[in-house]
């Protein structure tokens, strides 16, 4: 099956890739905590109270970040955003990263690899780029877990009772 992984940074998806990406964002929100049609940004901290927010809030913000498309025979399967040059204060010792915002695999299409692929994807992306890759995901996320432990991350720190009293975990891996 032919597969390809676009990089496109902050205003150069085109409209017809917008559309794929806004119906595969609704396609998956309700798997994350909270959904993702619920919240107003990518960057929420707390993420409690995201009422009265728009889905279209949330994907324009999508839209001014970074993404890897994964097609496959003309199909968007997947995608991971990220942004450049993020900075967190409680990790001092990794400086400025790539943060993964958000990464998730149509649901027909997993554990087949594509979600292994996009990561690669971004461990190869141009030397301009900080070299550190910083993430977060829920202690119960265990196939994610498992995934980003054989692509070489490291637990770098927990956020007990993160979201919905589940932990929360950042991760980090150097290029
Ligand atoms: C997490 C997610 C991105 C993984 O996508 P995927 O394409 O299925 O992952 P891969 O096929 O690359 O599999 C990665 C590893 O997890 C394992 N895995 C994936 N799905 C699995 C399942 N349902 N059961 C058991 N293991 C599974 C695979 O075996 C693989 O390990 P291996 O290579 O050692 O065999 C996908 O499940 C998803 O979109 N989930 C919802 C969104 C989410 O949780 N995103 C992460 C937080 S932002």
């Amino acid at each position: 099956m032919a597969t390809e992984i676009l990089w496109r940074p902050p205003g150069k998806m085109t409209q017809s890739e917008q559309r794929s990406l806004e119906s595969l964002v609704e396609e998956v929100s309700d798997e994350f905590v909270p959904p993702l049609t619920t919240r107003s940004s990518t960057t929420q901290a707390v993420l409690a109270s995201a009422s009265g927010s728009t889905s279209s809030s949330y994907f324009h913000e999508l839209l001014t970040q970074h993404c890897l498309l994964l097609i496959e025979c003309d199909q968007l399967q997947g995608f991971l955003s990220f942004r450049t040059f993020h900075r967190d204060t409680r990790l001092p010792q990794i400086g400025i990263c790539i943060y993964v915002s958000i990464i998730s695999v149509r649901p027909a299409a997993r554990g087949r690899g594509l979600a292994r692929l996009l990561y690669q994807k971004l461990l190869r992306l141009p030397e301009t780029l900080p070299a550190w890759i910083l993430l977060r995901t829920r202690s119960t996320n265990t196939h994610h877990l498992h995934l980003l432990d054989t692509l070489g991350f490291k637990r770098l720190l927990t956020v007990p009772n993160d979201r919905d009293r589940v932990d929360g975990i950042y991760l980090g891996c150097k290029r």
